[in-house]
């Protein structure tokens, strides 16, 4: 069910930010996603269609302005940006990340701020291509001072 947050969003903020180095942020795996998109983009909808169809049903939309300041709070700096922001189980997720590696984050649980897929790679989850074109992507596991890795490969 995805229920766009109007009046709550700003308690939903609090909870997820004001969370971040406490309880909140060591969330049990199975907590809910929340999404924070801009209103008038409408790949992060797509997306979030992938997320449902792979099991992820228990999703909170968030329409803020101006993502950057909540991106960077949950970790994640302005070179791994894409086009919305989630947060499930104490992560943070940027951009287009495939269902699957969002699954394997929530049962490997590495020390990590979240997974990101920076900028909108065509054929990524939520950015499939009319003629199938594919663009070959990383997922990056982006650690808590910022620095980011490899986590998968895709394409
Ligand atoms: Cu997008
Ligand atoms: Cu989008």
């Amino acid at each position: 069910m995805v229920q766009t947050a109007t009046a709550s969003r700003r308690a939903a903020l609090a909870l997820l930010l004001g969370g971040v180095s406490t309880a909140a942020w060591a969330a049990p795996a199975a907590s809910g996603l929340t999404v924070f998109k801009t209103p008038w983009c409408g790949c992060c909808g797509v997306w979030l269609d992938r997320m449902k169809t792979a099991g992820f049903t228990k999703v909170t939309v968030v329409q803020l302005e101006d993502l950057g300041p909540t991106r960077r709070k949950l970790g994640i700096p302005d070179a791994y940006a894409s086009c919305h922001t989630a947060v499930i189980g104490g992560y943070a997720l940027e951009g287009h990340v495939p269902p699957q590696d969002v699954s394997r984050l929530l049962k490997e649980r590495p020390a990590a701020a979240g997974l990101a897929v920076p900028g909108m790679p065509a054929g990524s989850p939520g950015m499939e291509t009319p003629d199938g074109r594919r663009q070959p992507f990383s997922t990056m596991l982006v650690l808590k001072d910022g620095k980011a890795q490899v986590f998968a490969r895709h394409g």
